[in-house]
This record gives C-alpha cells, sequence and structure tokens, in this order.
C-alpha cells in the first residue's frame, strides 16, 4: 500500500527533516511491512499540506500530526482538512478529537455513563462559569485543553480561592485557554492503553512509580516530571508494568475501556486513571491517537502483552482501513 506518515514540524522551515521520533520509527516500521511510504512534515502551511497530499494520493494516511504551525490545537482542523479531501486516515477524527481534548467536555460524556472522574469547574473568558457543585480544597488547575502538562507544576495544586484565581489568569494569559480546577486526587497513577473500535481491548496498565519524587512535594506528572531530564521531578518517576491482583487489574481495564467508548475513540487511545486508598478509580483524562513513541507506555504496554512494534503499527493500520470498509 502506498502510506504517508503526516507530521508537525517544529520549525517554520518547511524544508526542515526534524521530526519527532516517533515519526522516523513509524515510517521505517511501515517500511518493514513492505509499504511503500512517504513521510509528510508540514509546519503551519495549508497549501503545502493540500499539495503535498494531492501529489501523494496515499491510500492511508498515518497521523502524527500533534499541532498546526503555532496552534497546539491544530491537529483537529487537519483531520477535517483530510476528511474533505477524501483521505483515510488512522485514528480519531476532528469530532472524536475534540471530545477528549476538552477536558471538561470528557467529564460530561463520562458522567453520563457513570465514569467516575474528578469533581471540577471550568473558568472559561468566553463563556459563563461552569461547575459540577461544591468543590472541596485542595483544587488541581490546569488548562481545559492544552496537553503534554503545559501549565502544570509546582503552583497547580493550589488551597485557597486567591491562589486559585491567580492560576487561572496565568492559564488564560501564557496559553490563552481556559482554567479546569478539578479536585486532586491523592493515589497511585495509571496509564491504560486501549486498541480497537467495535471491539476496543485494553491492554496491560502501567503505573507511574513515584519512589524517587522528592520529598514534600505533590506526586503529579508536571512539566518537570515529563520533560525536563535534569529535574528531580524526572529522575523520580518511571513508568512501570503495573503489578496488580487480576481483580483490581481488570477493574482499570474495564474503567479504561467503558472511557474510551464514551468518548468514541477510534483505532488506539490512552487513559490516565489515579486509584484511591479507598479503591475508587478516577478518569484524569482520555488521549484520543496518543503519543506511539516505541518506548511510550502504549508501546510499552502493547510489548507486554505479545504485540511487538512492528505488529502494533500494523493492527493500527488494519483497524483504520477495516473503519473505512476494508477497500484499498
Ligand atoms: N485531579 C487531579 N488529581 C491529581 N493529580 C492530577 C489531577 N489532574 C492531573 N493530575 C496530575 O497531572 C498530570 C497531568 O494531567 P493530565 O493528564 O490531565 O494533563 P495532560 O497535560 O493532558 O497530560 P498528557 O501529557 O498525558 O496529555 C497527571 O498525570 C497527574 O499526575
Ligand atoms: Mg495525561
Amino acid at each position: 500500500m502506498k502510506l504517508t506518515v503526516l507530521t508537525y514540524l517544529d520549525s517554520d522551515d518547511e524544508n526542515s527533516k526534524e521530526y519527532d521520533p516517533v515519526v522516523t520509527q513509524v515510517a521505517r516500521t511501515l517500511r518493514g511491512l513492505g509499504h511503500r511510504v512517504s513521510i509528510l512534515g508540514v509546519h503551519g502551511d495549508v497549501k503545502r499540506l493540500i499539495s503535498g497530499l494531492s501529489r501523494r494520493r496515499p491510500d492511508l494516511v498515518f497521523n502524527l500530526m500533534e499541532m498546526f504551525g503555532d496552534n497546539v490545537f491544530g491537529d483537529i482542523p487537519v483531520t477535517g482538512l483530510l476528511d474533505l479531501l477524501g483521505l483515510r486516515y488512522t485514528g480519531s477524527g476532528p469530532g472524536e478529537l475534540y471530545l477528549s481534548q476538552d477536558k471538561g467536555l470528557t467529564k460530561k460524556m463520562l458522567a453520563f455513563e457513570d465514569i467516575l472522574y474528578p469533581r471540577y469547574a471550568v473558568f472559561s473568558r468566553e463563556r459563563a462559569f461552569e461547575t459540577g457543585g461544591n468543590l472541596r480544597m485542595p483544587l488541581f488547575v490546569k488548562p481545559l485543553r492544552s496537553d503534554a502538562s503545559l501549565g502544570i507544576g509546582g503552583k497547580s495544586l493550589v488551597h485557597d480561592a486567591m491562589a486559585l484565581m491567580e492560576r487561572v489568569a496565568a492559564i488564560g494569559k501564557e496559553l490563552n485557554d481556559a482554567a479546569l480546577a478539578e479536585e486532586y486526587i491523592e493515589g497511585r497513577e495509571f496509564y491504560v492503553g486501549v486498541l480497537g473500535n467495535a471491539q476496543a481491548k485494553a491492554l496491560p496498565p502501567v503505573e507511574v512509580d513515584f519512589t524517587g519524587f522528592p520529598e514534600g512535594v505533590p506526586k503529579v506528572m508536571d512539566s518537570k516530571a515529563k520533560w525536563d531530564e535534569r529535574s528531580k521531578e524526572y529522575k523520580g518517576t518511571k513508568s512501570v508494568l503495573a503489578t496488580l491482583p487480576d481483580e483490581l487489574r481488570a477493574r482499570l481495564q474495564k474503567v479504561a475501556v467503558d472511557a474510551y467508548r464514551a468518548l468514541r475513540v477510534r483505532d488506539y487511545g490512552r487513559v490516565d486513571l489515579r486509584l484511591t486508598d479507598t479503591g475508587d478509580i478516577y478518569v484524569l483524562e482520555v488521549n484520543a491517537s496518543c503519543y506511539l513513541e516505541r518506548s511510550s507506555e502504549f508501546a510499552m504496554a502493547a510489548n507486554a502483552m505479545g504485540v511487538d512494534y512492528p505488529r502494533l503499527i500494523e493492527r493500527i493500520v488494519n483497524l483504520a482501513l477495516e473503519r473505512y470498509g476494508g477497500r484499498r
């Protein structure tokens, strides 16, 4: 098959070949599976995106677009454009991506299915204040839509209204996003990958091991813990395959699949969960079309289930094709 791996470029030099590592990994894997593969990297030039796709006319786009130009939500309209161009692509479409990126909307979808989530309030500049009831301090304040722990750090956990309003203002100013304040869920943190459509199946849960985390700091995966390789937070955390009693593993997997379905995620995604001492499982967020890098939690979990990287990538391709009716 003729496949195009579609990706964003950080730099506005549209000829730069500095791709996210996952791009070359996926492209190489697809070639290894016998496909004819091209990579199309675009920063923020729509004409270039359209002409690149029209020239290549792929049977399937492997979509690794995370943003468009400087717009961190630009991955959503890009999938809409792929739909308009009549192209088939892996992962969720504009509607599904929109639902899961907005963590307030996500909760409303979860509520209908009786899935547990932290109680919350949304502070938006355009719309009225929105809340699901009385909230108990401390609260965790994060951007409503941004991901990758953007805007999440030492000040995210607030204990009073003053600190809350300061964070809300800072998120509006720095990220131009509404703010979401949620009840802080103390407990173990799990990432559960889900693969499939009509028969979505959960992968083995991965747990964040906070053992090496600095004392006295709330145990959360903030931007330091995720990206600052020299920080104590980064060095003090690692993702490991969770060792769990069967019953608990099955419960985590069920919540993950339920949340994945509630958000109508297509092909693949990852659900971030917290488990309290009393055994309640809270959904923190659903990541449709989650990160697929070889050492990501998703790939690691698939591998633990006997699905190695090439088989995982092949599975995603086949799931997408099946959705479109399996025709070439
Ligand atoms: N309500 C909460 N209670 C406790 N910890 C939380 C809560 N919300 C978020 N966190 C912590 O902050 C981290 C990042 O939050 P979240 O997953 O919502 O953001 P994100 O930036 O979208 O992440 P990702 O990079 O996974 O897309 C979580 O992994 C968790 O450690
Ligand atoms: Mg997350």
